[in-house]
């Protein structure tokens, strides 16, 4: 599902509304994730850089956050945010809908919020994910649960098996995490098989 996302600054005011931090509990996803200092993350779909900042702080001066996105529109905005906020460890970068053009080895986390579903052809774009983990490597995948009062509309949503299936197509191994730490969402979790 292809949506246009140009508008950056006024998807902000959604993405970035500070209530958000009632159900989305960032500070409780980057704990689940176990981030080491020093690491290399990605986030997918960065948007307007939500979680970005978190990434940044987690990962500390000598790591790194590529931040990705398909918009131009977004990577200017939170280019422009993660200079505002004296981030200097964090990349923005412009990928294809269909290729995250990671190198080989060389992230330790990928985080995937309110975006997965947006990716056509998810188990390919899964087999792509795979071989940019590094050791110990893991992707995490965060989105609304299928009867969530905010999210996108329900057609577009999946369930949280359908995703797992979708990543272990693609050849990693996952598993649902939590379909309870936070209200509105589920979290998936997948490792290099
Ligand atoms: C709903 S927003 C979520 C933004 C952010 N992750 C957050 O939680 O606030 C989805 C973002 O994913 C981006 N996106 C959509 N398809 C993508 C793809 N195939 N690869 C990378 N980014 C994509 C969109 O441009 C948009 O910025």
């Amino acid at each position: 599902m292809q949506h246009d996302f140009s508008d950056a600054a006024a998807f902000s005011k959604a993405f970035d509304d500070p209530a958000r931090d009632a159900w989305q509990r960032p500070a409780e996803v980057i704990q689940l994730m176990r981030i080491e200092p020093g690491s290399v993350v990605a986030d997918l779909g960065a948007g307007t850089g939500y979680f970005v900042s978190w990434l940044s702080r987690a990962v500390g001066e000598r790591g790194k956050v590529l931040a990705l996105d398909v918009e131009p529109e977004m990577i200017k905005f939170l280019g422009q945010r993660a200079q505002q906020q004296r981030l200097g460890n964090v990349v923005p970068r412009l990928v294809p809908y269909d290729d995250p053009r990671l190198e080989p080895g060389s992230v330790s986390r990928i985080l995937i919020v309110n975006t997965w579903h947006h990716i056509d052809e998810r188990a390919s774009y899964a087999a792509k994910l795979a071989p940019a983990l590094g050791p110990g490597g893991e992707v995490w995948i965060v989105d609304f649960t299928l009867d969530s009062d905010v999210g996108p509309p329900a057609r577009f949503r999946l369930a949280p098996e359908q995703v797992v299936a979708e990543l272990q197509g693609g050849g990693l191994h996952a598993e649902v995490v939590s379909a309870e730490q936070l209200p509105k969402q589920y979290i998936v979790r997948a490792v290099r098989r």
